[in-house]
């Protein structure tokens, strides 16, 4: 065995330039409500409640004594075949948030097995009654549905597929709804772009419906850069889908949890699936967890249908972990105790006005924004594309204000106890930045 004394080589990093980082790293090393502490002690403001996860504001002391206690008191407990009591208690507070009829919940680790997970039960579902032959799913061009090979079959980032083979069989994609030439600078959601769910017509037309299990779409996309979904857009496709007796799945381990408005983004646009993903701000990120809601009714397909012992041959040895499930309790008490949702809701209005400030500064030739997110297209470095926006993510930082940059765009989503003075903040440190940025 080899020994090397730099004391970050080993950590193969996610998602990351990894030989870029460790030559000139960056780390946090602790966190309180709107702020991180990076290592040599700056304080951050966190323009991204980490990555879209810390709804409710970091190390919430009423999250933390939840997760103590449930650690020294029940570390781990088996969920095949066995219970515990808080798995059940959080599953009926999820259930009693979620969109009506959308109140059977299955518990995962992280997004991506949400959005698997998802999936096994579309084709549990279509089995169950007498539609095996149902076994296509329909994705999105831009979609970012996690890192499982269901998910990254079902999304639509080319980087995030290229080094893995052929991926599922017989998935197919809807277009992205982006465009700058009809959308830019819209506020809030575009006018153009709902006939874009119409293609999902001639998808059907093209591999036959009774191929097609599932649609799944983000309603708002949020790691491919912030997409807005466009007026008409999300019922059109809740139609086609019901016609077709396709299955209509939301990835929502976004826009849960208030980040869109209220506790989910089906609710706030009043368009309801029949499956939603969640995960991130499930927990306040504490712990890892993500969750599936299931209509009642293809839960009970599933498992009314089935003959006698387990009917989905499904679940994680950390489904419904007790750490995780206490997070959760406390994350829900937390968002409805301080009105967090409403809190955010209230802001909407000055959240939009402040980032569309951005436009007509250097670089910025889009600004989106829903709920509490928004997204700053930039123009790309001629023949360096991604680099300026990673730039200014790296002088944000430097500067005290973490965002993300994801391609040339600066995605902003900071934890929903932020006030006005933190979106003035944000706002007007990314203003200044972009004029030392080539
Ligand atoms: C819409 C969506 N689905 C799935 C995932 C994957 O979640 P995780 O990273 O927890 O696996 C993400 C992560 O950002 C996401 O935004």
């Amino acid at each position: 065995m080899t020994r090397e004394n730099d004391p970050l080589a080993a950590l193969w990093m996610p998602f990351t330039a990894n030989r870029a980082y460790k030559a000139t790293p960056r780390q946090l090393v602790a966190a309180k409500d709107m702020h991180y502490t990076a290592d040599d002690g700056r304080q951050v403001l966190d323009g991204t409640a980490g990555l879209w996860a810390v709804n409710a504001g970091h190390c919430r002391p009423t999250i933390v004594e939840a997760i103590q206690k449930t650690a020294a008191e029940l570390d781990f407990a088996p969920g095949f075949q066995l219970g515990h009591p808080a798995s059940f208690e959080l599953a009926s507070r999820v259930a009693a948030i979620m969109p009506k009829g959308l109140d059977r919940i299955f518990f995962t680790n992280s997004g991506s097995e949400s959005v698997d997970t998802a999936l096994k039960i579309a084709l549990a579902y279509q089995r169950s009654r007498g539609e095996g032959t149902r076994t296509r799913f329909i994705g999105r061009e831009r979609g970012y549905n996690g890192v499982g090979f269901g998910g990254i079959s079902v999304g639509g980032i080319v980087n995030n597929r290229r080094q893995f083979g052929t991926l599922l069989n017989g998935v197919d994609h809807l277009p992205h709804t982006h465009s700058l030439q009809h959308n830019s600078f819209t506020k809030g959601r575009p006018q153009w772009g709902g006939h874009l769910a119409d293609t999902l017509e001639s998808i059907i037309a093209l591999h036959g419906p009774e191929t097609i299990a599932a649609v799944i779409v983000e309603p708002m996309a949020g790691s491919t850069g912030v997409l807005v979904p466009p007026v008409g857009y999300l019922e059109r496709l809740r139609e086609i889908t019901s016609k077709h007796g396709i299955v209509l799945i939301f990835d929502e381990v976004i826009c849960a949890f208030g980040r869109v408005g209220g506790a989910t983004a089906s609710e706030t646009l009043g368009v309801i699936p029949d499956i939603i993903t969640m995960a991130k701000g499930l927990t306040n990120a504490a712990v890892p967890m993500g969750a599936v809601a299931v209509s009642r009714h293809i839960h009970d397909g599933v498992v009314e249908g089935a003959a006698d012992g387990i009917e989905l041959f499904h679940g994680y040895t950390y489904s419904g972990h007790p750490l995780a499930a206490a997070a959760g309790i406390a994350a829900l008490d937390l968002y409805e105790a301080e009105g967090i949702f409403e809190h955010a809701t209230s802001l909407h209005g000055y959240w939009e006005e402040a980032v569309h400030s951005l436009k007509g500064k250097r670089h910025v030739i889009d600004v989106r924004n829903m709920g509490i997110v928004a997204g700053i297209e930039l123009e790309p470095r001629p023949g360096a594309p991604t680099k300026r926006a990673m730039e200014l993510f790296h002088k944000c930082f430097d500067n005290g204000l973490l965002v993300r940059a994801t391609g040339d765009i600066i995605a902003l989503s900071p934890p929903l106890i932020l006030q006005k003075a933190h979106i003035d903040e944000m706002v007007g440190r990314i203003a200044d930045l972009l004029e030392t940025v080539d």
